[in-house]
């Protein structure tokens, strides 16, 4: 089939209590992994492509990497997706370029230049048949170019998103309650310890959620930075040579709440990257004679093929939705 929007995937996942998986593509491994998974599991995806993305891989390759997936994977609906495009021109160039989903991530901005610069989009999406994702309140921790420092982010302002969604007329709203990007979402000092010793990190904000929901029933809701950054695989990184100490994701069974609400979307980067890199450090410590790529790219590719279906299954609901 071919590249579809989101329109038909968020009825569906809104009027089913789950949620279509965004997760983000840089090379052929990847893609190969997410779709495989998403074939087996008959889960409809959204397969996005950040600026960093597309400036190390190039549009053209990522787009053609696509294409061959939807080849390979013919039953499964495939939506092309620009992750946080930071201007007009970036987004243009996407929607001439084949995706058939920008978002448009103006956050950082005040207000009526989020609306002035989104609407600007939404004309020139929908005019394409194209669908516009954007946000309103800003997430801890990096997003592309755009670094938020710890204490300077928001959530978002219930209050604000039925005047931004009337006036944009996007066709979904990233919002924040509390999830980040990256594999440090929290400092240890914000969490507590449970009985295992293990650390818990508050608990999302449900009620932004609810009050958002509230004010624009129907309406698809997407949540960005939601890897869990499962700590088996931490400590697999930890143990063959790595170090990432105190690395804190947002616990699954909290996403799985928030996909059976409004939230249609969830956006899934840092535990593809860790299991990847997991697995690589583990088969360069157990085969160190090993130079070909494909002994180690192998692997890895399975273990992005693994962690998809655990997030299809454990977070996102939408197995056997296609
Ligand atoms: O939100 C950020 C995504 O994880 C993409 O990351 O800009 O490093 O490609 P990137
Ligand atoms: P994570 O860093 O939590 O995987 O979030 C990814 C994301 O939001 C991409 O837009
Ligand atoms: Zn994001």
């Amino acid at each position: 089939m071919p590249l579809v929007t989101t329109t038909e995937m968020f009825k569906k996942a809104y009027d089913g209590g789950y949620a279509v998986g965004a997760f983000n593509v840089n090379n052929m491994e990847i893609v190969q992994g997410i779709t495989e998974a998403c074939q087996e599991t008959r889960s409809p995806v959204i397969l996005q492509v950040s600026k960093g993305a597309r400036a190390y891989a190039n549009h053209t390759y990522l787009v053609k990497l696509v294409e061959a997936a939807m080849i390979e994977n013919p039953d499964i609906p495939i939506c092309l997706h620009l992750d946080h495009g930071d201007s007009f021109e970036l987004c243009k160039s996407c929607i001439d370029g084949g995706f058939t989903s920008v978002m448009i991530d103006m956050s950082s901005k005040p207000f009526e230049e989020n609306i002035a610069i989104t609407k600007q989009v939404v004309e020139y999406a929908h005019a394409h048949g194209v669908v516009v994702e954007a946000e309103l309140g800003t997430l801890e921790g990096v997003e592309d170019e755009v670094v938020v420092e710890a204490g300077q982010a928001s959530y978002t302002r219930p209050e604000e998103v039925e005047e931004f969604v009337d006036k944009t007329g996007c066709d979904s709203l990233a919002i924040a309650i509390g999830t980040s990007h990256g594999a440090y979402k929290f400092r240890p000092e914000q969490c507590t310890l449970n009985e295992d010793g293990v650390l818990v990190p508050p608990p999302l904000r449900f009620d932004v959620l609810d009050e958002v929901v509230k004010r624009l029933p129907g309406f698809p809701i997407v949540l960005h930075g939601s890897s869990s950054v499962p700590q088996e695989f931490v400590e697999m990184v930890n143990k063959y040579g790595g170090n990432m100490p105190d690395a804190i994701g947002i616990p699954e069974e909290q996403l799985r709440q928030a996909a059976k609400s409004a939230v249609c979307k969830i956006n899934i980067d840092s535990d593809i990257r860790l299991a990847m890199t997991a697995n690589i450090r583990q088969h360069f410590a157990e085969h160190p004679e090993h130079f070909d790529p494909r002994q180690y790219l192998k692997p890895a590719r399975a273990a992005v093929k693994d962690m998809v279906k655990r997030k299809i299954i454990n977070v996102l609901g939408s197995d056997n939705k296609i």
